[in-house]
């Protein structure tokens, strides 16, 4: 029997990215079947007919089918993708909006729209992981659901033996960047890092022969010549939301010398600017709701209609190998090296052995196994000891319902500069969110 790979949350915009590689790579992960699951109907069944009118397309054998059933759907699975948004694009932009007029970061990861989201996504990822267990407990979960800083927390603290990796694009889309940069083959590339999930730095960038090509990076931020890094990748020139992110990592490169940023950090380390400089009448998730969420859509009902996907142009990402390779890895235990989120247990030595951590893993059969970072300065711990903190109150706050745990939460996130900011930011998004979140006394 081959394996079965199900996509919880198929209605997603990012499933078309994702089942093109699968499409590339049957043969390697000896796939049988994939099922789109998902509790919005309409959605899963638009992408999950394109899927299977694309792989119908290409005379594949892969059974494809969408059920909005998670017991079926589950049933002999050996792989989850899971990468669900409660609330959608839409509830992004409300928290988005609602941050921002209160003069505070809103972004869906970072901030209190992270916070809001959180509260959207736990209920409902924990019940997702519990069906696992029961219906198919040697599935591999792979978590793209976000904030995935605090899920992977929550995940952690309600099932620590699952088989669960939490995974994010971020960091392999920055070392790629580099890589192209630097005109080095990526795999001939050792990266070294640590942090948490949107919270982390790469201390080292080894190539072939030993050297570390960070301090050579670091001389080109400095002649003011790392322009270069946003030219190489075309996903960033295309999108003025990356333009801007990859100029402020170098910006914060330059201030904070010693590593290089990943880029939420910009949420952090530039709140007040980046609070400037958005647009409350027109976010972020407004953008993503007026092009992707539109277009993806439009193109699924257009192939529909044709009955073929044959000339269709629903681009993949790096998200999409990205997730393939790590099921790649684990099939094969190949042992290669990817950045995931898992329990720190020692990995980072001077920081909570309980805290999910963001680390170099080897993956294989048995998981991630993780690279030693050995002990952290005092600022990267300082900064990562606080945002912990935020992030174990936000996972006990979705537990409890505990409003004065959500105040403690909120006071921890370095994006908020006071109680009252925070409480009155609290009550518009708990007002915003009544149908989501759990209620908060
Ligand atoms: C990167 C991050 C993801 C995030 C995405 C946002 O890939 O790693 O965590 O979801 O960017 O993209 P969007 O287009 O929705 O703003
Ligand atoms: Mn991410």
């Amino acid at each position: 029997m081959g394996n079965k790979i199900v996509i919880v949350g198929g209605g997603s915009t990012h499933t078309p990215g994702i089942v093109e590689v699968l499409r590339n790579r049957v043969e390697d992960l000896d796939l049988e079947e994939i099922v789109l699951y998902d509790n919005d109907e309409e959605r899963n069944y638009l992408i999950g007919e394109f899927t299977k009118i694309y792989y119908r397309d290409n005379n594949s054998s892969v059974k494809v089918s969408y059920t909005t059933d998670i017991r079926e759907a589950f049933k002999n699975a050996n792989f989850l993708y899971v990468q669900i948004r409660p609330g959608l694009n839409n509830q992004r932009e409300i928290d988005e909006k609602i941050c921002l007029k209160h003069g505070v970061v809103g972004q869906e990861t970072c901030g209190l729209g992270g916070f809001s989201f959180a509260l959207r996504v736990i209920p409902e990822i924990l019940k997702i992981v519990e069906v696992a267990q029961e219906v198919c407990p040697n599935a591999w979960i792979l978590n793209y659901t976000n904030p995935e800083a605090i899920i992977s927390e929550a995940i952690n603290k309600k099932f620590p033996n699952a088989k669960c990796l939490c995974i994010c694009d971020m960091p392999i889309s920055i070392e790629e960047t580099l890589a192209e940069y630097l005109d080095v083959p990526y795999k001939d590339l050792t990266f070294k890092y640590f942090g948490l999930n949107h919270f982390g730095w790469w201390t080292n960038i080894y190539n072939k022969q030993g050297k570390d090509l960070l301090p050579g990076i670091r001389e080109k931020v400095e002649s003011g010549e790392l322009k270069g890094l946003i030219q190489t990748n075309e996903e960033i020139i295309g999108d003025d939301y990356w333009t801007k992110t990859f100029q402020n990592v170098i910006k914060a490169f330059k201030m904070y010398p010693q590593y290089f940023p990943n880029c939420y950090l910009q949420y952090y380390y530039f709140a007040d600017e980046m609070v400037e400089s958005d647009n409350i009448e027109f976010t972020r998730g407004s953008y993503v709701l007026s092009t992707r969420e539109i277009t993806v859509f439009e193109e699924c009902k257009r192939v529909i209609e044709l009955g073929t996907a044959k000339d269709s142009k629903l681009l993949g990402g790096v998200h999409g190998n990205y997730i393939v390779d790590i099921t790649n890895a684990i099939i094969h235990d190949t042992k290669e090296r990817f950045i995931v989120n898992i329990k720190n247990n020692g990995v980072i030595s001077n920081f909570n052995k309980e805290a999910v951590v963001e680390v170099p893993c080897y993956i294989g059969v048995t998981g991630a196994e993780p690279v030693a970072i050995g002990d952290i300065p005092i600022f990267h711990k300082g900064m990562m000891e606080m945002q912990k903190a935020y992030e174990k109150l936000t996972v006990e706050t979705a537990l409890t319902g505990s409003y004065d745990t959500a105040m403690e939460a909120i006071l921890l996130n370095k994006t908020i500069p006071s109680y009252r900011v925070g409480k009155a930011v609290l009550d518009d998004l708990m007002e915003a969110n009544k149908e989501y979140w759990p209620v908060l006394k």
